[in-house]
């Protein structure tokens, strides 16, 4: 039997989530090596999706497959509640020494297995630490499929049943199995509230959605708020705060006396020129959360960074989290390994490097493409949007960061699933994730002729998309 064959057969067992199997685009893989992977029809296809943004150093980096090496040739597990171990240590340390700038600033990091059970950390920490029961996220947010997560994910097809109205099992008003409040994304292509960037902003500066933010916390009683949750770069929806909101964000939270949960699952490492997206804007969230390329997706793994003053807070309490994995070893020799790597190639200033190079591309790529209405994002993590009318802005799928094909029904022409399927028959790998938006996201190592090279396969694609305007 063929690989391929004994995948078809195979694969019936597993049960895949997100949308019908018959609709899957299922490609089998069997090597990946540096940005490329290999298919079992023996197609070799450059990965600029980055697989999630988790492919922080690219595919079995030789530094990390040594790691991994000694890892298993070592302890294999340690119980994470009285045992230690060097790599937990090591991986702690270097996440505040290295990448958030020291233990004035954050005082220790809880590991877990994923970027949801790093966002359930914050939001269990925050309400610890606070003893206020509410979290505010934002509508447009991403965080995770648990039940605080999808709580706090404000685009409602991404929660999920665990917090379906009627299926709640515990319900508190308001609380983890309810939807927390929500406050507008900064969304400037299609601004929830109507407005235009930059003419939003009030005499002081301040941004429409930061003011709007400020009358969520205060309808719901700030006295009542733990916490006010965001991501920098919005996965969900692909794409860029404006360059204001995280200072203002930082300014509000502190006035109102409310922490601030800033989920760096897709931000970092080093993703968009600095170890974390917040860093960019010289601020400093009270509770960080990371995942995804921490251990470049090798071995699942979260953490969940906190300020000094809640570190030394939880330390003195007794409080209720047991995690049978939590800074497992082989997960700790990972991170370990990915940021040692990043450090050893100076990976941040390498995004900073091509990120700026990127742009210039992407700016030609907008200035060519009718179908191309502007591109945002920093470093390697980009996001080029797309219109069926350059002249309108109309989209091909209007809902856009809030279409759901289970209730929308599918679109007759879904834009980055379209240039996606261009791209992959031309040898690049590219995942559409919000319908008018196509989004980049290739390893920190990625050689400069690939880059080069997805991006003019990508210029191609754009323009058999420029023949389907107004379909
Ligand atoms: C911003 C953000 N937070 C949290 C998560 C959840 O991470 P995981 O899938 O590892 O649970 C994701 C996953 O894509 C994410 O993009």
């Amino acid at each position: 039997m063929t690989q391929t064959a004994t995948h078809a057969a195979g694969d019936r067992y597993v049960l895949v989530g997100g949308m019908p199997r018959d609709y899957r685009r299922e490609m089998v893989v069997v090597a990946a090596e540096g940005s490329w992977l290999t298919l079992a029809d023996g197609r070799r296809l450059l990965d600029l999706h980055g697989q999630h943004m988790c492919l922080a150093i690219g595919h079995r980096h030789p530094a990390l497959v040594a790691a991994l090496h000694q890892a298993i040739d070592g302890v294999h597990y340690a119980a994470a509640d009285f045992l230690t171990h060097d790599a937990r240590s090591a991986a702690a340390r270097l996440l505040i020494e290295q990448t958030l700038e020291g233990r004035d600033h954050y005082g220790a990091v809880r590991f877990v297995c994923s970027g949801s059970e790093a966002t359930e950390m914050a939001l269990m920490l925050a309400r610890l630490y606070t003893q206020r029961p509410v979290v505010v996220s934002r509508d447009l947010g991403f965080h995770g499929w648990t039940a605080g997560a999808a709580a706090a994910t404000g685009v409602a097809w991404r929660r999920n049943a665990l917090i379906a109205p009627g299926q709640t099992q515990v319900r508190q008003v308001p609380g983890p199995h309810t939807p927390y409040p929500a406050a507008p994304a900064p969304l400037c292509a299609s601004c929830p509230l109507g407005r235009t960037y930059p003419a939003c902003r009030d005499a002081q500066g301040t941004l429409a959605c930061v003011n709007a933010t400020e009358s969520v916390l205060r309808s719901v009683g700030v006295e009542q708020v733990a916490a006010f949750i965001t991501e920098l770069w919005h996965g969900a929806g692909a794409f860029l705060v404006p360059d204001e909101y995280p200072a203002q964000i930082r300014a509000l939270t502190q006035r109102l006396g409310v922490l601030w949960i800033d989920d760096e699952a897709i931000g970092g490492p080093a993703r968009t020129g600095s170890w974390w997206a917040f860093q960019n804007y010289g601020v400093r969230p009270d509770i960080v959360t990371m995942a995804k390329g921490i251990s470049n997706a090798a071995v699942p793994v979260g953490a969940c960074a906190v300020s000094p003053d809640i570190a030394s807070f939880v330390d003195g309490s007794w409080w209720t989290h047991s995690s049978t994995f939590s800074g497992h070893p082989l997960a700790a020799a990972a991170v370990v390994a990915t940021l040692q790597v990043i450090l050893d190639e100076d990976l941040v200033q390498r995004a900073v490097r091509l990120g700026d190079a990127v742009s210039a591309r992407l700016a030609a790529l907008a200035a060519a493409h009718a179908c191309v209405s502007g591109f945002t994002g920093r470093g390697l993590l980009w996001g080029l949007e797309l219109v069926r009318d350059p002249r309108s802005g109309a989209r091909w799928v209007p809902a856009d960061r809030r279409y759901s094909p289970a209730t929308d029904g599918l679109p007759r022409m879904n834009p980055s699933r379209y240039v996606s399927a261009a791209c992959a028959e031309r040898g690049v790998l590219l995942v559409p994730y919000a319908p008018n938006t196509v989004t980049l996201a290739p390893a920190l190592t990625i050689g400069e002729g690939d880059l080069w090279h997805g991006i003019d396969v990508l210029d191609e694609c754009l323009t058999e998309l420029d023949r389907r305007m107004g379909d």
